[in-house]
């Protein structure tokens, strides 16, 4: 198998606690901003800027900010949810809803569930890590003609990707936190970050080292046969040798 095949299966989301005293190097960082400096961007915008966190005092501000759940948000994840190992195995897409708590996988009357879920505090999330790296974009800007920024939105994936790679040949566990861009926490924390009105969040990033070693996590794929399609959509034969 290629090597950076390798890498890129196995890459996965680490979502344990890290160590806060252990820090990712200098030279490790600058190798994966590096690696974001060379995505490819739509127009060859490099439609980023990264805020790499470090300092106690700014993650302390940070995991102070609260976050409530939204009714959306818990309707749209419990149709994605498997409820057993088997089932995810079979379903090969989504995640198993033991990841969250109780009342997030029993359908019941979802803005009831988020009036009454307590909010929590974003250091649940960041889970000790050392090291956040923000990463935003000019909203002011797109891609030209790109309906929605789509464009924009896809490059900003790719600068994500080259930066998980690039973590995981080092052997930095990574984590991609979307709440970091969500309505209220987003204005939070630009507010501690002083970052700019224009800018938007897109995701942050916790980087680190777990404390323990996580334990194994079931990760599924769709088979290649399920993804492709030959010459017409729907027609599932299979790659002539050449
Ligand atoms: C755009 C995007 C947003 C994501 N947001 C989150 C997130 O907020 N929290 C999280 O734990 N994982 C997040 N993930 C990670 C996915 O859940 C994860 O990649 C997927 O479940 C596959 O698992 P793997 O990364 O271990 O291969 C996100 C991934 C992408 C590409």
């Amino acid at each position: 198998m290629s090597e950076i095949l390798k890498i890129i299966q196995d890459r996965h989301s680490s979502r344990v606690p890290f160590d806060r005293d252990h820090r990712p190097s200098k030279q490790d960082i600058m190798q994966i901003i590096e690696a974001a400096r060379f995505a490819p961007t739509a127009h060859n915008m490099q439609n980023f800027e990264i805020i790499i966190v470090d300092d106690k005092k700014q993650l302390d501000e940070l995991g102070k900010i609260k976050s409530k759940i939204s009714e959306d948000f818990l309707r749209e994840n419990y149709q994605q949810l498997s409820f057993s190992e088997e089932e995810l195995l079979q379903k090969k897409v989504g995640i198993l809803g033991t990841m969250f708590p109780e009342s997030w996988r029993t359908p019941d009357d979802w803005a009831k569930v988020a009036r009454e879920s307590e909010p929590s505090s974003l250091d649940q999330t960041i889970k000790g890590s050392p090291m956040l790296l923000i990463v935003t974009y000019d909203a002011r800007k797109r891609a030209p003609a790109s309906e929605g920024d789509i464009l924009g939105f896809i490059s900003l994936g790719c600068v994500m990707e080259n930066m998980w790679l690039m973590a995981q040949e080092l052997g930095i566990s990574f984590q991609i936190m979307s709440i970091f861009g969500g309505n209220t926490v987003e204005q939070d924390v630009k507010k501690i970050l002083e970052i700019p009105e224009y800018m938007r969040i897109a995701y942050a990033i916790r980087l680190g080292y777990p404390v323990s070693k996580p334990s194994k996590i079931l990760r599924v794929r769709r088979d290649i046969d399920g993804v492709v399609h030959y010459n017409r959509f729907g027609n599932r034969d299979s790659l002539k040798e050449s």
